[in-house]
């Protein structure tokens, strides 16, 4: 997403100034093109020519330096920038920017820039707490301008509590989301398509403390959700066990076992547009499910679990797809991607399908990136690269767009 894209990374004067370096080389390796000004403080903690070798640009600290290397207006890097990210961003920058002043080469550009302007705070955690930072923190939301929370923790300073520069792995993917979030919230094009999407894994109950259940953490599904709102459209969520947060302005519903799901989904189809299944559904469930925890003293050595077949959802909605609807199915495999998915297809009377290959560096469950095929009906195929799951989510979004529905859109 921020391939080719300018970003500005403004550094000011605290003891994670230093993280910025790695802020640096993650934004190299997405592409970016990244311009660095720190704040007359932050040299104190860094130098500019360590920026300077990192970026191959000029890293700006006085308003009026020499204009040899960009151009003459203070304001030029907030006019060549597509987003600027202020990390570590200390409680004086923020103070400054919700007072509106501008004092030098920072602020200026944050005040000149008219495109997003990510806040990554770090500071003691008093400070963080304190009310007036809490104030400026709120001023600047308000104002439409992005906050990356600090994380907890034992700070550089002894003290333990929220203050720490986020993970640097975060702070890129959250970069990430809000460009993309600000491009697609420019194109409400989903805006009257109403989608049904399922994620998590389920859980197959065995007795009341135990279960089987999968790696699914539901973050495909929830990136989904995410961008259907994020692009105008209506999405109901039927989730899985999942540590994730409900994405704001899903309807969301939460589920435990494959027959919920399948029940709640039969429930909500009929209002539904576009189904995508990304739920990893188990496909069993113990036969019994034991009204009380199964003790060891009860079964002498080896025990058996007789496990039965769960409905298969997409298989089952496949039979009732109406026309114009569009079904979109996950796969994920281990091996024969391609002849597998094509199956899974027909047999579930699919428009398309999302499927990776879960032994794949990078892909599948419990990480944020994902490498995913995307196999269409007549078998044709892509693959994407390495990407993030919020990109594969807009990529899905796309195709379902491409399928041209509903017609009367
Ligand atoms: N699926 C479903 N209900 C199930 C199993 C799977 O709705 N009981 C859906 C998944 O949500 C996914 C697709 O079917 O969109 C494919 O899931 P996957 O586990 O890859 O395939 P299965 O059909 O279960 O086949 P297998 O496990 O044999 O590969």
């Amino acid at each position: 997403m921020l391939q080719g894209k300018n970003v500005v990374l403004g550094v000011t004067g605290g003891i994670a100034a230093y993280k910025a370096c790695e802020i640096i080389s993650g934004l190299k390796k997405i592409g970016a093109n990244i311009d660095v000004i720190m704040t007359r403080s932050a040299t104190e903690f860094i130098t500019p020519y360590t920026f300077q070798s990192l970026t191959g640009n000029p890293a700006i600290v006085n308003m009026f330096q020499s204009p040899k290397y960009w151009d003459m207006e203070h304001i030029s890097l907030a006019q060549k920038s597509d987003i600027l990210l202020v990390a570590p961003a200390t409680a004086n920058i923020i103070g400054k920017v919700a007072a509106g002043i501008a004092d030098d080469m920072l602020s200026t550009t944050i005040m000149a820039s008219n495109r997003p302007v990510v806040f990554a705070p770090a500071m003691n955690t008093k400070m963080y707490e304190n009310p007036a930072v809490q104030q400026n923190i709120q001023t600047l939301i308000k104002r439409g301008y992005h906050i990356i929370p600090p994380k907890g923790g034992i700070l550089a300073c002894g003290d333990e509590g929220q203050g720490k520069l986020q993970e640097v792995s975060v702070i890129l993917e959250e970069l990430q989301k809000i460009y993309r979030q600000e491009l697609q919230g420019e194109r409400k094009d989903l805006a009257g398509i109403r989608f049904l999407v399922t994620a998590g894994p389920t859980r197959e109950i065995i007795d009341p403390v135990r279960f089987l259940s999968n790696h699914s953490t539901g973050k495909m599904g929830y990136e989904i959700a995410e961008a259907i709102v994020a692009r105008g459209g209506e999405v109901k969520l039927i989730s899985g066990p999942s540590s994730l947060s409900a994405p704001k302005g899903a309807d969301f519903l939460s589920v435990e076992t494959a027959e919920e799901m399948f029940e709640a989904v039969k429930d909500a189809y009929p209002k539904a547009d576009v189904l995508i299944k990304s739920a990893a559904v188990s496909d069993y469930r113990p036969k019994i499910r034991e009204a009380q925890k199964v003790k060891k003293e009860s079964r002498e050595g080896e025990i058996q679990l007789t496990l039965v077949r769960n409905p298969d959802i997409l298989l089952e909605m496949g039979k009732i797809k109406a026309p114009g609807k569009i079904h979109v199915g996950f796969a994920a495999e281990t091996e024969k991607i391609i002849e597998h998915s094509k199956e899974k297809i027909q047999r579930k009377n699919l428009d398309f399908i999302v499927a990776n290959d879960v032994t794949e560096e990078g892909a599948g469950f419990a990480h944020s990136t994902n490498i995913v095929y995307f196999i269409d009906q007549n078998g044709e195929y892509s693959k994407t690269e390495k990407v993030e799951k919020s990109a594969i989510a807009h990529e899905i979004l796309d195709r379902v767009l491409e399928k041209k529905f509903p017609a009367d859109k």
